[in-house]
């Protein structure tokens, strides 16, 4: 192909590809709910302790039903359009925290807001997760600012009630800003995004320094970031990873990117490890008994966190 009409096809490629001013319906919410990301999540990484109990292996690696086919489109918009220019626009929207003010007991409600076409009878609210992994935290004997890790960590999700497509709020995070790894699941759908033919961005380091840290990484835009935001001043520094990277399954579960940690992100890499577990297999459809649970948490949060938090 000439020099003229490669740059030509590029550029039709990106016209095509680029952001639509209005998303439809099926664009901002393809998942039927949220917790199809999370079941996918189950089937790519089952419980090893399930895995020996009873289930195969191979069955947990069924992809036949439908969800699926969700779970794909899901993530054909997320990495068409996270783009490293779009989480800059979602980071300068949603940074200033200028939306609301709460309680985090008033923040749980609202998150709870967060209900979709999902069965109601085997699916459990937001709170219930956050709840079923703090609990299982705790249970295991881990420090008293990791169970508040655990209660906190999906409080991100909000995002889905200021009107986000789930693909900006939920799915497996990356780094923006550089080549994107065949290790991030279903890496075929990162050729429909405009990063993908610049000649700056699509190289191993982009716009970084080797080994520069993750903290001088730009991730995609979703919950993770966004609740590490909220609560930075708040937790130490390994809490802190496990809300910024606990989506970030290409590095903490795969093992991608080395080329862009430092030292530091290797030594926090055991406490983000350490955290996805309880996350993944906390889930019980018995749920925790919050009247007995109540007076724990009220002074966890009472120690750690101020009165109200900024949305
Ligand atoms: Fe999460
Ligand atoms: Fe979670």
């Amino acid at each position: 192909m000439n020099l003229v009409l490669e740059r030509k096809t590029r550029l039709i490629k990106t016209i095509v590809m680029a952001m639509p001013d209005k998303l439809s319906e099926k664009e901002i919410s393809p998942l039927g709910s949220l917790d199809e990301w999370e079941e996918d999540l189950l089937k790519r990484y089952p419980d090893p302790d399930t895995i020996a109990k009873d289930k195969s292996k191979d069955e947990y690696r069924n992809y036949e039903d439908p969800a699926r086919d969700t779970v794909r489109e899901f993530y054909r918009l997320n990495h068409t359009y996270q783009t490293y220019k779009f989480v800059q626009e979602k980071r300068e929207e949603f940074l200033k925290f200028n939306r609301k003010e709460m309680t985090v007991w008033d923040a749980f409600q609202f998150l709870n807001q967060l209900v979709d076409d999902s069965d109601p009878d085997t699916d459990l609210d937001q709170f219930q997760h956050l709840l079923q992994t703090s609990e299982a935290i705790r249970a295991d004997g881990h420090p008293d600012w990791m169970v508040l890790t655990g209660l906190m960590h999906d409080m991100g999700k909000v995002l889905c009630l200021f009107g986000e497509p789930q693909w900006a709020v939920v799915g497996d995070t990356f780094p923006v800003g550089c080549a994107y790894s065949d290790k991030i699941v279903y890496p075929e759908f990162f050729s429909n995004n405009t990063d993908y033919s610049d000649p700056v961005l699509n190289t191993k380091y982009g716009v970084y320094a080797p080994n520069c840290g993750l903290r001088n990484v730009t991730m995609s835009w979703g919950h993770d970031e966004y609740v590490y935001q909220m609560l930075k001043d708040y937790l130490p520094e390994s809490g802190l990873y496990m809300l910024r990277y606990h989506s970030f399954y290409a590095w903490h579960r795969e093992g991608a990117y080395d080329h862009l940690l430092d030292d530091h992100d290797r030594e926090m890499l055991k406490w983000v490890k350490l955290f996805n577990p309880y996350d993944l297999y906390s889930k019980n459809p018995t749920p925790p008994d919050w009247k007995k649970l109540q007076p724990y948490y009220e002074a966890l949060i009472a120690k750690y966190l101020p009165p109200t938090i900024k949305f």
